[in-house]
């Protein structure tokens, strides 16, 4: 049987257009699902938009929409950008979907039959921008914004009794909350006693949610819907066949400002289900703007259309890729876009295949030339082959920046190895050679563009087809002599620097 991949990302909040940090996430995974299906692996990538809540709610009362319209108006801006960006997911969950309602009904009749779903009266410190009650600690940071005290009866998982499990689970699985960093912050956070959660919100108050299938007068409180759409796009209580070969999750990407709902109220959620745990949720940093976050509220935000419209999806992709070193924050500046974009993708990547192809089309009237190695071709090949290995080794343990930083390293050996040996001037009096120079650099970058592929799709499979390769494996020797090559344009025009 094949080795299954199954990875998902957050489900955004439907209450403005998608931007740049959403973006991120949901290439991430895609890059992932790209390289793993590369691998030979079959794979299931959900994402999707969390459409319930009083964040939902109140975005569309402020635009004067139902929530219905609000959501459907807004929906396709986040597919048209997928579109875009070219992002082959397998389903798009929007929790509004009857199918979801439906395994949100069953679950929290599960787990009420169960003895872990109670009534009580709460009163406590409530933040409508978070939309869950906040400790005293929490509203003492002053990090929270709307806060109000709040008294009134609602329905709490038993989230508690699940703390020493939970404990034991992270100690027992040390790639289950990954970053470490990051693990240690939930370790830190389950120092304390563990409270219940609070998953209902009277419709008195909130009515755009789910119903309480044991009372009517309750909607579901906005995280215990949406935690669940990771199960109920691979069919839980659908197709317990389908169900039984995806879950658990292979990974599940979130930003790190979600750790808690997922690495503890998740958690806890699939115990008292009885269901196993995903394999790692894997949490990044944030994307700043200088040193703040990237968010509506805040209006600092980066519109991914207009990157993609000015400097190509392709680029877009490669630099959030590049420049984000996985599970830290980073910074974007249009400054570091130009640099990256002018060093790795018109210098490094797109010059090679000009070199190239200027070179063969002069003294090879534009065909693919014989081969025949000596030593420092050898080098370039047995680079070139180990790069199979490395890069899948690092993909593994999710560390994209340093997988893209050894198919680069490979690119630029290239570049240099022409610089050293000259073609151009051997050329004149050795063709042959000059031919075996010009096949091992085209050939080495016909598997550097392989391996980019899941970063790159487009303008790799314009390099692919300009060389004529028909077969994309990242095996030494694809290219055939005697192909000729395809006319192109410059790959990565080089980006003016404006001030
Ligand atoms: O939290 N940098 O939705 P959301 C990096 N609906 N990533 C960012 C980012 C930034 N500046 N801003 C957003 C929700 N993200 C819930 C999730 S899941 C069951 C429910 C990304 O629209 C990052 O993945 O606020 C973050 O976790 C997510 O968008 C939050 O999206
Ligand atoms: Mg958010």
């Amino acid at each position: 049987m094949k080795k299954k991949f199954y990875v998902t990302t957050p489900i955004y909040y439907v209450n403005d257009k998608p931007h740049i940090g959403h973006a991120y996430t949901t290439i991430l995974a895609d890059v992932l699902v790209r390289f793993h299906r590369v691998a030979g692996q079959e794979v299931f990538f959900l994402t999707g938009l969390d459409e319930h809540g009083q964040k939902v709610q109140q975005a569309a009362e402020a635009r004067g929409l139902s929530p219905v319209d609000h959501c459907n108006d807004l929906a396709p801006r986040f597919l048209q950008l997928w579109d875009k960006l070219e992002i082959q997911y397998d389903d798009f969950i929007r929790t509004t979907q009857e199918r979801h309602v439906k395994v949100v009904q069953a679950v929290l009749q599960k787990v009420y039959d169960a003895g872990d779903i109670y009534a009580d009266e709460y009163e406590g410190w409530y933040s409508v921008s978070e939309e869950r009650f906040i400790t005293e600690t929490e509203k003492e940071s002053g990090e929270f914004r709307d806060v109000s005290k709040l008294k009134e009866k609602n329905w709490f998982f038993r989230m508690g009794k699940y703390q020493q499990q939970l404990l034991d689970y992270i100690k027992d699985h040390p790639d289950f909350i990954q970053p470490e960093h990051r693990k240690n912050e939930v370790l830190g956070f389950l120092r304390q006693p563990l409270g219940d959660l609070c998953i209902s919100r009277p419709k008195s108050r909130m009515r755009w949610g789910i119903e309480l299938p044991f009372d009517k007068d309750y909607v579901t409180y906005v995280w215990f819907d949406a935690l669940l759409n990771y199960v109920t796009g691979v069919g839980y209580e659908q197709d317990a066949q389908r169900f039984g070969e995806w879950w658990p999750a292979s990974v599940q990407l979130i930003g790190k400002d979600i750790l808690t709902t997922h690495c503890v109220y998740w958690t806890t959620m699939l115990f008292s289900l009885g269901l196993p745990l995903p394999k790692t949720i894997f949490a990044h940093g944030w994307w700043l703007t200088g040193d703040t976050k990237m968010s509506k509220s805040l209006g600092n935000i980066v519109n991914p259309l207009d990157l993609i419209d000015q400097y190509g999806v392709d680029s877009v992709r490669y630099y959030l890729m590049r420049e984000m070193v996985l599970g830290q924050d980073a910074n974007f500046t249009m400054d570091s876009f130009i640099k990256r974009f002018n060093s790795d993708l018109a210098n490094d990547f797109g010059n090679l295949l000009n070199r190239v192809s200027g070179l063969i089309g002069k003294y090879f009237d534009g065909c693919i030339p014989e081969t025949e190695e000596t030593e420092a071709e050898k080098e370039i090949r047995e680079v070139a082959e180990s790069l199979d290995d490395k890069v899948n080794a690092l993909i593994d343990s999710l560390r994209v920046h340093e997988a893209i930083e050894e198919i680069l390293v490979l690119v630029r050996m290239v570049n240099k190895y022409m610089e050293v040996q000259a073609p151009w001037k051997v050329a004149k009096e050795d063709l042959k050679r000059a031919g075996t120079i010009l096949y091992t650099a085209t050939e080495a970058l016909r598997v550097s563009a392989v391996h980019l592929s899941p970063v790159m799709p487009e303008k790799t499979k314009a390099v692919l087809e300009v060389l004529g390769a028909v077969d994309s494996s990242s095996q030494w020797g694809g290219l055939t002599p005697g192909t000729k090559m395809q006319a192109h344009e410059a790959l990565f025009p080089r980006l003016e620097v404006k001030d």
